[in-house]
């Protein structure tokens, strides 16, 4: 290799583009959705004020927001064939290839998917926040047996996520940290899913087309789908007095421990500490369950920051603490991954909005290392 050639593995440390949507501070641990911290956010706002945030730059005045809340309401509603393909993988299926599938669906169902003006991707922009709400709970129910209940407009986002899933009015213990979850993880820069989905929109492709990509990245287990394998592990951890045996023996056997580490964050993830609080605020009401995945939870955090934290930059990331919340609300493991794509889609629509202002086909290069001018050998010689 050259001395100008440098190979960024992973594209670590490359900056592909300028945005104002969310800036990762991961040496200090902080995070700003448009300028405003994380704790800011979680504590004054809500998931449909957060998504018009990301969407359109700034926070709304208070007839932008119910004009907004009433359109992500009119759409929440799904087709018949979308709602025919979970019930016919739902529980047969991992939900996030339901999920993948469903949105992929939806593009075919959408009149407008070509328009490629501002106010057409604005609109599937809303569609795709809303229906995606509504696939996973929808993907949930039906997966425990229930029927497809459709969405009440009487709700908010969070409140008829949670009815579309149990088909019953929800309680605030479940859609507190429903509401909390979409909030924290709608947006978070350049992560995997979010690029994978620049790239498709770099190309030009429209927006379903973006977002599936999006879905695809999202559900590996170094991505999203570290919430389900981090709650896993403390299920195999059991009892709360196996934790330090646990995470030792599989860090001596150089396994990673999901929920723990990230390309930003070099300090503890401001995501992680709120949801973490929130935990220990459900001691006392919580399940016999809920309280011995918390003292796992928390046992194994100590370890991991002991052994790996200021002397190797590996803390506790956004989808450690998460497990044991979800649990709390009675969401079960295979829907932490889809949920995280539901409150995710507003940061992925509005990356893909903010990219094709000044759009470029992503095209990185790679360094060829194979063999050239091969002579043809016909393939009985070979
Ligand atoms: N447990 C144990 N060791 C770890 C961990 C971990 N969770 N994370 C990183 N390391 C070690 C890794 O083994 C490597 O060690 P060595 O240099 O000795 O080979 C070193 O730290 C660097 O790790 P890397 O994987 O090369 O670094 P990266 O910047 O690519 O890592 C990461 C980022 C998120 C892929 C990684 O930390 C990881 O796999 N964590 C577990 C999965 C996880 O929790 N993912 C969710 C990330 S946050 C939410 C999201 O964005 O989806």
């Amino acid at each position: 290799m050259g001395d100008e050639l440098q190979i960024h593995k992973g594209l670590d440390g490359v900056y592909i583009a300028e945005s104002t949507i969310c800036k990762v501070d991961g040496a200090v641990g902080r995070l700003y959705y448009r300028g405003y911290s994380i704790g800011e956010i979680a504590e004054n706002s809500t998931y449909e004020e957060v998504a018009y945030l990301l969407i359109h730059g700034r926070l709304p005045k208070a007839a932008e927001l119910e004009e907004f809340s009433k359109r992500l309401k009119a759409e929440r509603d799904l087709p018949a064939e979308v709602v025919r393909i979970i019930q016919q993988s739902a529980g047969k299926s991992d939900p996030m290839d339901i999920l993948r599938t469903a949105v992929s669906y939806l593009s075919i169902s959408d009149n407008e998917v070509k328009d490629q003006s501002y106010e057409s991707n604005i609109r599937k922009s809303i569609r795709l926040i809303s229906k995606i709400s509504s696939i996973v709970a929808a993907t949930g129910r039906i997966a425990d047996g229930g029927v497809y209940v459709k969405p009440d407009s009487a709700l908010s986002h969070s409140e008829n996520f949670v009815y579309m899933l149990k088909g019953r009015k929800p309680t605030k213990e479940e859609i507190k940290p429903v509401e909390m979850m979409f909030m924290l993880q709608a947006e978070h820069s350049t992560n995997a899913s979010t690029f994978a989905a620049l790239v498709a929109g770099s190309t030009l492709a429209d927006l379903y087309s973006a977002v599936t990509s999006g879905i695809a990245a999202l559900k590996g287990p170094l991505h999203g789908g570290a919430d389900e394998e981090a709650l896993r592990m403390m299920y195999a951890i059991g009892d709360p007095s196996n934790t330090e045996q646990y995470i030792n023996e599989a860090l001596a056997g150089k396994k990673k421990i999901m929920g723990f580490g990230h390309r930003v964050y070099k300090a503890y993830d401001p995501r992680a500490k709120i949801i973490k609080e929130y935990l220990l605020t459900l001691q006392n009401s919580s399940s016999e369950e809920v309280r011995r995945l918390t003292e796992i939870a928390l046992r194994g955090e100590k370890l991991m920051i002991d052994k790996l934290g200021a002397s190797h930059g590996i803390w506790p990331n956004v989808d450690f603490f998460a497990g044991p919340v979800y649990i709390s609300a009675g969401i079960k493991i295979d829907l932490f991954t889809p949920m995280f794509a539901a409150s995710r889609i507003a940061g992925w629509c509005a990356h893909v909005l903010e990219y094709w202002e000044d759009n470029k086909l992503i095209r990185p290069l790679e360094l060829y290392k194979g063999q050239i001018d091969l002579k043809y050998v016909p393939i009985d010689k070979r």
